[in-house]
């Protein structure tokens, strides 16, 4: 069953909330590696350290396909089809983009159809550095397997991806610090340490969510990081 993206019609009284855990370990640690790990593909490729860029970039792909599988296999609100966004919720969610006092348990369906994009383009972005080239004296661990040309081709695809990505993971900030400030809903230390203030209705309903053992996500992490480490280093 999805967790709830409910709302409360007024504002409640700050006794009234209690303190839930919404997000498991494994998500908000995926979440944090992935940033550290696009920034430091970002960095290491300005100054010209490709080594690095493929660690960077190969763990970047190992995290996504870990978050694949644990979209699959995960805690309940990291589940995909807990947040699959339907367009008659996402049409709502925009409407409502402005109203205060909105909160709900786990991504509400524009957050799920900004995490489905960024999964996505992070994927396609990560897949295509792999065949891509410096023109210089690095090119990625499958370039060798394709023409040139098509190397060519796929290094241009992947720069202008980067962008794509850049512009994405703004607008993801931009917002993140919007329901910070205007709405008043802290969607960061949610993040950070798991647990969200609840108003009564989703208070009970947080009680009920269900999480993943945790060695299910080492399993899942074993799994992608081989899955990558086969393609980078066979
Ligand atoms: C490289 C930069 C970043 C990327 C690629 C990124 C990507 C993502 C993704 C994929 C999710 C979905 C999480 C999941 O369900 O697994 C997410 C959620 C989230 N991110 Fe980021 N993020 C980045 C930076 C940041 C930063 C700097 C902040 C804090 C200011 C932030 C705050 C959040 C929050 C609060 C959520 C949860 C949103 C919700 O409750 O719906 N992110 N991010």
């Amino acid at each position: 069953m999805p967790p709830a993206q409910s709302k409360t019609s007024s504002k409640t009284p700050s006794s009234a909330l209690s303190r839930h855990r919404i997000w498991d370990l494994p998500t908000r640690t995926f979440h944090w590696a992935l940033l550290l790990c696009l920034v430091g593909a970002v960095v290491s490729v300005k100054t010209g350290r490709m080594q690095a860029h493929l660690v960077f970039g190969s763990s970047l792909l190992a995290l996504v396909l870990f978050r694949i599988l644990w979209g699959f296999a995960g805690s309940q609100t990291s589940r995909f089809r807990s947040f699959l966004p339907r367009p008659k919720a996402v049409l709502a969610c925009l409407k409502a983009f402005f109203q205060k006092n909105s909160p709900h348990i786990g991504h509400d369906a524009l957050g799920g159809l900004a995490t489905l994009t960024l999964l996505a383009i992070l994927l396609v972005t990560s897949v295509v550095g792999m065949f891509a080239n410096d023109e210089i004296l690095f090119e990625g661990p499958l370039a060798p397997l394709v023409s040139q040309t098509l190397s060519d081709n796929l290094t241009f695809i992947h720069k202008q991806l980067v962008k794509v990505v850049i512009a994405l993971v703004s607008l993801h900030i931009a917002v993140v610090l919007f329901n910070l400030l205007y709405k008043k809903d802290d969607l960061v230390s949610p993040m950070v340490f798991g647990k969200k203030d609840l108003p009564p209705p989703l208070a009970r309903q947080a009680k009920t969510l269900r999480f993943a053992p945790t060695a299910r996500s080492v399993f899942c992490l074993l799994v992608s990081a081989a899955v990558v480490a086969s393609v980078v280093l066979l």
